[in-house]
């Protein structure tokens, strides 16, 4: 059982977008990290790959935890679809082996799922609405939440999110950090004005994950997004301002025509009751996520000599 206080948590995908906001958003609440990615040793992770189940076994029994945490997954639908099988094996049976952990320890089990479960056709979406995933990724990690909630459906949470905004610990995950890339790449971007997010910022979630760690009364399947729904396009014209880019730097596209239509849900939005009423983190609005986006560290002099307005964008540090 978690206990007031201090709690011990081992917190898996430390070092990715989600994993390394939750990983800060712990140490601000004073509870006690053990942090684990696959490689990147990042904030002083250890490096353990969710495939290798008796290693990951050994390690937290030696550490016996409070709480486990789940942002570790293979995130992108395209990766996922480069590798079928050893996707399965992270997203779901990497999930399912840390749940049956989590039980085994009396640990509470949090985990991370996606509104990409969804088929995007009767938005917006309650927790209870039947999914209908597009893509291997959704289906992944729909299976992973049912094979999860068929171990326990006591002392855990799933969270499932959206769209994450946000400043990863590398600088090349997130839509803002990527949309600058393409730019500095010259590579030419056209983002779908009919192509529906909600979507969220990776501190906001933290905020929410730690609030759901911290009420082991909290159990069950939970939507978790920001206050507005915007279209991609619309989204990467609001970075682009930010940042000081001129909106010609984007195209504008439609889904209609895309050739892999059928695999991109065209329009996700949640409906974020009962969990909105429950938390003290609010959802924040698309302006407030924009506000806490970061150049990335090595884009700092490129940005000062491509930017169209270099003075627009102040770096708040
Ligand atoms: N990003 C989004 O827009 C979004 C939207 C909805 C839901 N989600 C969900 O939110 C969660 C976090 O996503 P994210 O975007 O933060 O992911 P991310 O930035 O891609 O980070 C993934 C994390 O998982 C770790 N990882 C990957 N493969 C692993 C393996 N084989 N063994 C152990 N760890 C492994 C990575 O470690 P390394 O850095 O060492 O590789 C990294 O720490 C995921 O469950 C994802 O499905 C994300």
């Amino acid at each position: 059982m978690i206990r007031l206080g201090v709690v011990k948590v081992a917190l898996f995908g430390s070092s990715g977008l989600l994993g390394d906001a939750v990983s800060r958003a712990l140490a601000k609440r004073h509870h006690k990290s053990l942090l684990y990615s696959k490689q990147s040793t990042f904030g002083g992770a250890q490096a353990l790959c969710l495939s290798n189940q008796e290693e990951l076994t050994r390690k937290l029994l030696d550490s016996w935890p409070d709480a486990i945490i789940n942002c570790a997954a293979i995130s992108s639908p395209d990766t996922v679809n480069k590798d079928l099988s050893f996707s399965r094996t992270i997203n779901i049976e990497g999930a399912v082996k840390l749940a049956e952990i989590a039980s085994h320890l009396s640990a509470r089990f949090l985990h991370v799922s996606t509104d990409m479960v969804f088929d995007g056709t009767a938005s917006p979406y309650r927790s209870t609405d039947i999914p209908n995933p597009l893509n291997e990724y959704g289906r992944q990690k729909l299976e992973a939440e049912k094979k999860v909630l068929a171990v326990t459906e006591e002392n855990l949470a799933i969270l499932r999110i959206t769209l994450l905004n946000g400043n990863s610990p590398h600088g090349k995950r997130s839509p803002h950090e990527k949309i600058l890339r393409s730019i500095q790449d010259g590579t030419s971007l056209t983002l779908f004005d009919d192509e529906i997010r909600q979507p969220c910022s990776s501190e906001n979630v933290a905020s929410a994950v730690v609030e759901l760690l911290e009420r082991p009364n909290l159990n069950g399947l939970f939507h978790w997004a920001g206050s507005e729904e915007i279209s991609r396009y619309e989204l990467g014209i609001q970075i682009l301002d930010y940042f000081g880019f001129s909106r010609n730097r984007i195209k504008k596209g439609s889904m209609e025509g895309y050739h892999a239509r059928d695999s991109r849900p065209q329009h996700l939005g949640f409906e974020l009751a009962p969990l909105v009423g429950k938390l003290t983190t609010n959802p924040l609005s698309v302006k407030e996520q924009i506000e806490e986006l970061l150049l990335p560290e090595d884009l700092f002099r490129w940005h000062r000599q491509n930017a169209d307005k270099p003075n627009v964008y102040v770096h708040k540090f």
